[in-house]
């Protein structure tokens, strides 16, 4: 296990953005639903099929922490058999034109395989363990399971290094700060259901919004393309490039 820090590189020397080209993306779990991952509150979701209160607050770690390894061991072992999709790839294409800025709310790695350059995770990271003892102990784990007695360097037990419900998301006000001087701002796969991440559009002030979603729960204020993430990113590209 190989310790990391628990802050992406990049925001150590942040990029400087060309006058109208800082380009933000907020991406849901829609994003990588044609990646083969489940998204959460669509009709066969996760939340369909856990409870939320079993497997991720730190009320079920409590309970039943078995229950919330299985949980994301799971869901972590699922990811070595997905690739990204073509909308993890554009955003990737969209840089030759843009400074991009990855802000996602999901814990799957497609976007680090995509090769997108600046990516914020809002709620943490399944390829990430932390220490229960010390929230700084952060490691890489891959895709391997986190198992009850797996200890960090001070001898506590390590947990998923994701967000649950009810904790803080320590990454909004430098996300925030993002969505404020974005030029454009993209909504790809997110139900907007879930605060502080949904706030961001709300933040982009200054931008040209776009939503992609098949079934989009935002309308006003924004440019709606109704569509498939890999679909409705090919005709971002198209309406940018006009
Ligand atoms: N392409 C694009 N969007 C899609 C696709 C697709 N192929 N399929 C579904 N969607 C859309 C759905 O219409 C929905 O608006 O993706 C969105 C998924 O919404 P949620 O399941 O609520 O996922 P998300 O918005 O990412 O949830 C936010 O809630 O459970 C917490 O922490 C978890 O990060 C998650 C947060």
């Amino acid at each position: 296990m190989r310790r990391v820090p628990p802050w992406p590189a990049w925001l150590q020397q942040p990029p400087k953005a060309e006058p109208g080209r800082l380009l933000v993306v907020l991406t849901g779990a829609g994003i990588s639903a044609e990646s083969g991952l489940s998204t959460f509150r669509d009709s066969g979701g996760l939340w369909e099929k856990y409870s939320i209160y079993e497997v991720a607050t730190p009320e079920a770690w409590q309970r039943n922490p078995q229950l919330v390894l299985d949980f994301y061991n799971a869901r972590r072992a699922q990811l070595a058999e997905v690739q990204p999709n073509h909308a993890h790839l554009l955003l990737k294409e969209l840089e030759k034109d843009y400074t991009v800025i990855v802000i996602t709310q999901n814990v799957d790695d497609l976007h680090e395989r995509a090769g997108s350059t600046y990516i914020l995770h809002l709620h943490g990271e399944l390829i990430k363990a932390r220490s229960t003892a010390d929230e700084s102990l952060i490691y890489e784990i891959g895709y391997a399971p986190i198992r009850l007695g797996d200890k960090c360097e001070k001898g506590s037990q390590l947990r998923p290094h994701v967000v649950w419900f009810g904790e803080e998301v320590p990454a909004y006000p430098i996300a925030e700060a993002w969505a404020r001087r974005a030029d454009i701002f993209v909504v790809i796969g997110s139900s907007l259901q879930v605060y502080p991440a949904a706030g961001l559009v709300y933040e982009a002030e200054h931008a040209r919004k776009f939503l992609i979603d098949p079934r989009p729960t935002l309308t006003h204020g924004v440019e709606v393309i109704a569509a498939p993430a890999s679909e409705g990113t090919v005709r971002l590209v198209e309406l940018l490039r006009s």
